[in-house]
């Protein structure tokens, strides 16, 4: 067996003889002296094979990725590598064994990697070779090991739930599986475990947690993948300020551990209506401050034809200022900002910029003396502060200022990458009016609890129900989110009610569910941490496929195994699936 870590011999170590393992990283050739350095998981040490040694002949062989044991004496080294944990050291090889070879690579291991992802994806085992992605599973495991630390310590219990189990609506898409033994039946793959975690609540568990895959059949970006990881818990008893807190707690300690970095607790809490008001996102990036300004009062009286027509239909007049900037943007910089406001449905950008002590800019014209002046106070303007504004309904001026705000954020360098911003979006809107359905539906899901003033407005007043809900964002990603759950049937038939389900509806979908209901179940609610998403944040990587061992591309495929792919026409008869060419 193996007992060594090449990586964690030091200068201590010298005059010590020991036996090594690991793959040929490089080899040189230097004057004669052939040096190689031999990778274990936990780094490198140098390996020393002089002319006259009896593995001389053996050693010049050696190629890039074969596998070594090596038997030898630490040395001390004439020229020192201070780059290297054991750059002091080397080991004067005695007896050098190969215990296998390698082909020619597809790509260099080496962390500065210049192959196509499609390939380092094809190779994956070889890809996490690299010393980037070795530490990228390696904190991901830590991580695991914290949450189960600390959840246990608070009493939770970890209990697994099945990942067979039955189509239910609302959500994304479900990974379906067909049943061989009911023939035209289907299991679906859990895109959480949440219905079994409030079940296992009504059990009377208290306090549950899993380390949960989910599957999810969704459109993917760079952070999400079709099958994910999450942090799963659930609690009988609680209000949402006990779950808030209890996470602090966790999350706290994941950042001292993995980062050393002592977070201030309690994080800040936003209410969902002011993240949207101030930073147009329910999951703003608070590492910097760039904030959305509403001036639609500025413009009450306008006789410009654009901001009129807003105003008339209740629409709103929003900017953000950015500082000291004006002389930088050109009109092509401005139009292709009004490019990405376009994409979120804005019909234009407006700017105006303070340049020698007066307002100029798109719309200058439309802007009264009276207007200016005002607009040059409220907003506190300076020389060559730029103004770019949009006008619309709220969801889109918002939205579209909000999407602006994050990439002028990146690109002008705003943030602040030295710290993380964590911080909890609460009181998210109960429901959201879906145009293509025409109807309102639930925010999150049906079960999740409505603020206790809200209760008698679900069926009256719809777009001012608020839920018990609440999500950590950090540093703009929504890393995990929850709710207090609904648990008597009152309130729960009110709110099928108001999503506009029949009480057969209902119960034709969620029966059995609903049912378990009626024997006592207490208050109850949780969170699921996408754990994905905090090993990225952690590790400081955009890409949740440098998180995961083996993941999947955006078209959701995995290029290593080639899945998914066809099945045997046998395999198809025995489900009674036929394909459709
Ligand atoms: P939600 O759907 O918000 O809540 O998911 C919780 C967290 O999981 C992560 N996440 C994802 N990560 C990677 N790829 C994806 N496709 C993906 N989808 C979601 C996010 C998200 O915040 N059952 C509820 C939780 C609860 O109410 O207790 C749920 O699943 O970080």
């Amino acid at each position: 067996m193996k007992t060594t870590n090449n990586g964690s011999f030091t200068i201590q170590d010298v005059g010590k003889k020991e036996t090594f393992y690991g793959w040929v990283q490089k080899k040189r050739n230097l004057g004669g002296l052939i040096f190689i350095d031999l990778r274990d998981r936990s780094g490198i040490i140098q390996l020393v094979v002089r002319p006259e040694n009896k593995n001389y002949e053996l050693a010049e062989s050696l190629r890039s990725e074969y596998v070594l044991k090596v038997e030898g004496e630490i040395a001390e080294r004439e020229n020192k590598n201070t780059n290297l944990a054991t750059g002091e050291i080397e080991v004067m090889v005695e007896k050098l064994t190969v215990l296998n070879t390698s082909k020619d690579l597809p790509f260099e291991i080496k962390n500065d990697t210049t192959a196509l992802e499609d390939t380092r994806l094809k190779y994956r085992y070889l890809d996490l070779r690299r010393d980037t992605l070795k530490e990228k599973l390696i904190t991901r495991s830590k991580i695991m090991q914290i949450t189960r630390n600390y959840l246990v310590e608070h009493e939770f219990i970890e209990i697994e739930t099945p990942v067979l189990g039955r189509s239910t609506p609302e959500g994304a898409r479900d990974y379906l599986v067909p049943s061989r033994v009911s023939k035209g039946s289907f299991y679906a793959l859990p895109q959480s475990p949440q219905l079994y975690k409030q079940l296992l609540m009504i059990s009377g568990m208290e306090r549950y947690f899993q380390i949960a895959k989910c599957f999810r059949d969704e459109d993917l970006r760079s952070d999400r993948q079709p099958e994910f990881t999450q942090i799963d818990l659930e609690m009988s008893f609680v209000e949402p300020e006990d779950v808030m807190t209890l996470m602090e707690g966790l999350l706290a300690k994941m950042w001292k551990e993995i980062k050393g970095v002592t977070l201030t607790t309690p994080f800040p809490r936003i209410k969902w209506d002011e993240a949207f008001d101030i930073y147009g996102s329910d999951k703003p990036d608070l590492r910097f401050d760039l904030k959305i300004q509403d001036i639609t009062g500025v413009f009450k009286n306008t006789n410009f034809g654009l901001f009129q027509s807003v105003l008339e239909n209740k629409g709103m007049i929003n900017c953000l200022v950015i500082k000291n900037k004006a002389n930088d943007f050109s009109r092509k910089d401005l139009d292709k900002l009004a490019d990405v406001v376009k994409t979120y449905q804005a019909k234009g950008l407006y700017y105006l910029k303070m340049t020698d002590g007066a307002l100029n800019g798109s719309i200058i014209k439309n802007v009264t003396e009276e207007e200016g002046k005002t607009l040059i106070q409220q907003l506190n303007l300076e020389e060559n502060d730029l103004v770019l504004i949009v006008a619309d309904n709220r969801k889109i001026t918002k939205t579209a200022l909000g999407e602006l705000r994050r990439k002028l954020g990146k690109d002008l360098g705003l943030i602040d990458e030295s710290k993380d911003a964590l911080l909890w979006v609460t009181d998210f809107p109960l429901f959201e009016y879906s145009e293509t359905e025409g109807r309102f539906m639930a925010m999150h899901h049906p079960f999740t609890a409505p603020l206790e003033e809200s209760i008698p407005k679900l069926l009256t007043d719809k777009a001012s129900c608020y839920a018990k809900a609440y999500d950590i964002v950090i540093n703009g990603y929504e890393a995990g989110g929850g709710s207090i759950r609904i648990h008597d049937h009152e309130t729960q038939s009110k709110m099928f009610e108001a999503l506009g389900f029949t009480e057969e509806s209902a119960k034709e979908q969620f029966g059995f569910f609903l049912e378990a209901f009626d024997y006592g179940a207490p208050p109850h609610g949780g969170l699921a941490f996408g754990l994905d998403r905090l090993v990225m944040l952690l590790t400081g990587t955009e890409n949740i496929r440098d998180v995961i061992a083996f993941p999947k591309t955006a078209s959701a495929s995995d290029l290593m195994t080639d899945a998914p792919n066809v099945v045997e026409e046998k395999q198809l008869k025995e489900l009674a699936i036929q394909v459709e060419k």
